[in-house]
């Protein structure tokens, strides 16, 4: 089936799974992963690529008002039409959504201060990935950080057999070996880069800054 295709039949349940999935953890597991990104620091602006229903950029408009200018992208409409909806409440923020592909960005070079993105690097295409990573950098002021968080790889035997056989699937062996360790991956096109157990040591964010 089209990715994209996908994507939007998955937007029709996705925040009720996730709502089932992580209970309560979820809003604290994306807090840490912006703190890790340093938006709302010397930087002003947040871009969260492959946002889905716009969890991160809510999250961050939630902890920093109108204070960083925060912009969502995906290329499903039916995740964007729920991240508009559930976006529309609010007030002195200052937040957008954007239609595209991640691998190929309508953003000018060096455009944000921070670049995001949960829970998606692990199902794009290996080259798709390496595509991803590269306008992630891109789009990056100098000095401006990337933070991306992943599930670790589950303890239980039976839980780690269905989490390999989804990554398999979703994109050849290559995926397992990214899954394992992000870190030389993402040295590719950051410096610094480094991995942090989130809280709860489910989840993990690795970082890694624009030289
Ligand atoms: C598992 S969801 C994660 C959503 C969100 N980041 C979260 O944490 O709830 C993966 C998202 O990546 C998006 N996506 C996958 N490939 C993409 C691509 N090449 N460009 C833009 N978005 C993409 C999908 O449409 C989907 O919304």
């Amino acid at each position: 089936m089209n990715r994209r295709l996908y994507y939007d039949i998955f937007s029709l349940f996705y925040d009720r799974i996730i709502a089932l999935h992580s209970r309560d953890s979820s809003a604290g597991l994306r807090k840490f992963l912006i703190e890790k990104s340093g938006a709302g620091g010397d930087h002003s602006s947040l871009l969260d690529i492959c946002t889905g229903t716009g969890a991160v950029p809510l999250a961050a408009a939630a902890m920093y008002g109108g204070a960083v200018r925060l912009t969502g992208l995906d290329f499903s409409s039916g995740m964007l039409k729920k991240a508009y909806s559930r976006a529309s409440g609010l007030s002195g923020v200052s937040i957008s959504f954007v239609q595209a592909d991640a691998s190929s960005m309508p953003f000018r070079d060096n455009t944000f201060g921070a670049v995001t993105c949960s829970h998606a690097m692990y199902e794009l295409r290996p080259d798709v990935r390496e595509n991803v990573l590269a306008e992630a950098s891109r789009v990056l002021v100098h000095g401006g950080r990337f933070a991306m968080m992943e599930h670790c790889e589950p303890e239980k035997p039976f839980i780690r057999f269905l989490y390999r056989v989804r990554l398999a699937g979703l994109g050849q062996s290559a995926n397992l070996d990214f899954a394992k360790n992000e870190v030389p991956y993402l040295r590719r096109h950051f410096s610094n880069v480094t991995m942090e157990k989130a809280p709860g040591g489910r989840s993990k964010v690795i970082f890694g800054v624009k030289a």
